[in-house]
């Protein structure tokens, strides 16, 4: 139980990653607030957690986290719903692109670092300014990318914001460090969710192939290492980038 009397908070909670992470972190005693723009399907994650047995260890809320309005809300609900914030787990986002030069800023930008860049800056500051008031430490997970840290193919928006990601992780550690707050990113590789299995069959092969095992990471996995980012064990990782991806950057 590494998270015994944790408050979590996990944006895309509803789906892929967020979702295996919303059920780990339930299994190790954390209670979660499953944040995600989607509440019917953050709500259907709430019940499969009450299904394991794990009655009100998790509640929805709906949350754009473009608007750092509703993320604010999103931490005070936390707060009201289990007292308080220990972790928070900014990895709600959206992938694709197109070329470059086939761009509209307007749709093909903006969106993108809307969501994926200024939704986990939102978090950090929210969750930072409660973590402060608390006055008991805390601690900020942030779903970067490989991409984050490499040029591809129709991401040159994804790219930016993740690569953003890496630096809000350094800075905030940096920045929060007085109030015993630690902040960690993670760049997945490739990961068996909605985001991947939106593509051909033949793509799907090309991106496991691109793994060390020739497999698509499971989400649980991904979940296991947060879980342990989360916990007090990984008190000395600290403002850095933890590579999950199965090998594929080294
Ligand atoms: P997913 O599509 O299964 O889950 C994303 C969740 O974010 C969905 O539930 C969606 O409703 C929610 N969301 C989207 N926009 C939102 C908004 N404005 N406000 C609140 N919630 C919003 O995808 P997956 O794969 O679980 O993605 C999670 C994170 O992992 C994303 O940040 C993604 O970029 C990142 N990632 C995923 C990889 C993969 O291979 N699946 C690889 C590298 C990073």
């Amino acid at each position: 139980m590494r998270l015994e009397n944790k408050v979590a908070i996990i944006t895309g909670g509803a789906s892929g990653i967020g979702r295996a992470t919303v059920h780990k972190f339930v299994r190790e005693g954390a209670r979660v607030l499953v944040a995600d723009i989607n509440l019917e399907q953050a709500e259907k994650v709430v019940a499969e957690v009450t299904a394991a047995g794990f009655e009100g260890a998790a509640a929805a809320a709906q949350v754009d986290v473009s608007s750092y309005a509703e993320v604010e809300a999103m931490v005070a609900r936390a707060v009201e719903v289990f007292g308080g914030l220990d972790v928070i787990f900014n990895n709600a986002g959206i992938a694709g692109g197109k070329p470059l030069l086939e761009h509209d800023p307007e749709v093909d930008y903006a969106p993108m670092i809307r969501i994926d860049q200024d939704g986990v800056y939102h978090g950090i500051l929210a969750a930072g300014r409660q973590f402060r008031d608390q006055g008991r430490g805390g601690v900020i997970i942030n779903t970067s990318s490989i991409y984050g840290e490499q040029a591809a193919e129709l991401a040159f928006s994804y790219s930016a914001a993740k690569a953003a990601v890496i630096s809000f992780t350094r800075s905030a550690a940096y920045e929060l460090a007085e109030y015993g707050v630690r902040a960690v990113a993670i760049t997945p590789g490739r990961v068996g969710t909605p985001i991947i299995n939106q593509f051909s069959e033949e793509l799907r092969q090309t991106f496991a192939s691109e793994q060390m095992r020739g497999a698509l990471t499971e989400p649980e996995e991904i979940a296991n290492v947060v879980a342990f980012l989360a916990s007090d064990e990984a008190n000395v990782i600290n403002g850095t980038v933890v590579h999950v991806d199965d090998g594929y950057s080294s």
